[in-house]
């Protein structure tokens, strides 16, 4: 294993280190400036066919789930088509209502998990279009698809998964692209998510280079109890994807919530051992977050802020992690990095197995 780890004390650090290098190779060939799009030959679906579908669904389990929903609001956003995320479990098992014109998109790390695989069958059983958005070249969801975008984020030990989720990000916004070019995204708006795509690596590497203040940070929250991680919108599908990697390795309590859906009940667990990591992207929304933020401190709650450094959070942060910024489509893929860090440390100081959790597998091949 030391071998396989090198400098690293586990796979979880490793994978989590890998990802600049693995998101320039996952890039490569893919980014086509001529026509302002994506290129994926994988998919096996002509530029002109993309135009026939008018809604598009992700199905995945586990965080290959969230980040389908992450992939719903980038869908949304640059190619103006209705979009949505389900877990693939639920899926399969409530008879859902399969449509020809609906893309839909099956996500997952090793693609075999059970779920996912039976819901793709079921898909094309009825008539429906699935493409995949898979790591393991070969396996069985990649086979069963229609076509697909393999992530070639390399293999992933981990049991929490970190790169290969952030290259699933990256896969939807591909599609995404390709997705708005074929309809109302013009050009030069292509351009600007090019751009943005090859930025990213250089800034997912900026902000592992913060991977010391990120573990100081970290140290604070081991004492909770339970946490709260809110987002809106863009940064709900974050905030999901952050609690989840939290309780998976290091057996605290988080709860992902929408901000806005704050006062609606949760409000009224809001103590000072109950602290919030507060996913803050600059979009239209900022405001409304820094209100949402203002309503916890005033009851006494503790804010980590996961934001950008133009955010003035008018001091209602005990502590905040910036990301560099992106284009606004794109920014919700780097505020999801400094979480697998937070994760990562928040269980290591409590002296948990990361790579091994309790009671978890890498893949569920069973239902
Ligand atoms: C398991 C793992 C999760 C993973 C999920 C989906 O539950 O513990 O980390 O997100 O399966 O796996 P997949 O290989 O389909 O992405």
């Amino acid at each position: 294993v030391q071998a396989q780890i090198g400098e690293h004390d586990t796979f979880m650090h490793k994978e989590i280190h890998e990802q600049p290098e693995s998101l320039r190779r996952m890039l490569s060939g893919r980014l086509d400036d001529r026509f302002a799009t994506a290129r994926l030959d994988g998919l096996q679906i002509e530029a002109r066919e993309l135009r026939k579908f008018k809604r598009v669904k992700a199905i995945g389990c586990g965080s290959a789930y969230y980040i389908g929903q992450l992939g719903a609001s980038m869908i949304e956003d640059l190619a103006r088509i209705p979009a949505d995320a389900e877990a693939a479990s639920e899926f399969r098992y409530r008879n859902p209502i399969i449509e020809p014109d609906t893309l839909y998109v099956a996500v997952s790390q090793s693609g075999e998990t059970a779920d996912t695989l039976f819901a793709v069958n079921e898909i094309q059983r009825k008539g429906g279009t699935v493409v995949g958005l898979v790591n393991v070249v070969g396996s069985s969801i990649a086979r069963a698809c229609d076509g697909g975008i393999y992530l070639h984020a390399g293999p992933e030990v981990s049991v929490a998964s970190t790169k290969v989720l952030t290259h699933m990000g990256v896969g939807f916004a591909l599609l995404a692209l390709a997705l708005g070019r074929v309809r109302d995204l013009s050009f030069t708006e292509g351009k600007r998510i090019l751009d943005g795509l090859r930025n990213l690596p250089d800034q997912v590497a900026e902000i592992i280079a913060k991977e010391d203040e990120i573990a100081s940070v970290a140290k604070e929250l081991t004492h909770a109890q339970s946490l709260f991680f809110i987002g809106r919108v863009r940064g709900y599908p974050v905030a999901r994807e952050g609690a989840q990697k939290l309780k998976e390795i290091s057996y605290l309590h988080a709860e992902a919530y929408q901000a806005s859906e704050l006062k609606h009940g949760p409000l009224a667990l809001i103590i000072p051992a109950m602290p919030t990591v507060a996913i803050i992207p600059d979009d239209e929304l900022v405001d409304r977050n820094i209100g949402a933020l203002h309503e916890i401190t005033a009851r006494k709650g503790k804010v980590v802020a996961i934001t950008h450094s133009e955010i003035d959070l008018e001091g209602t942060e005990v502590a905040r992690i910036d990301v560099p910024r992106n284009e606004v489509e794109l920014d919700p893929l780097l505020l999801t990095i400094p979480l697998q860090l937070l994760a990562y440390h928040v269980a290591t100081a409590l002296g948990r197995d990361i790579d091994r959790p309790r009671n978890l597998a890498k893949s569920v091949t069973v239902e």
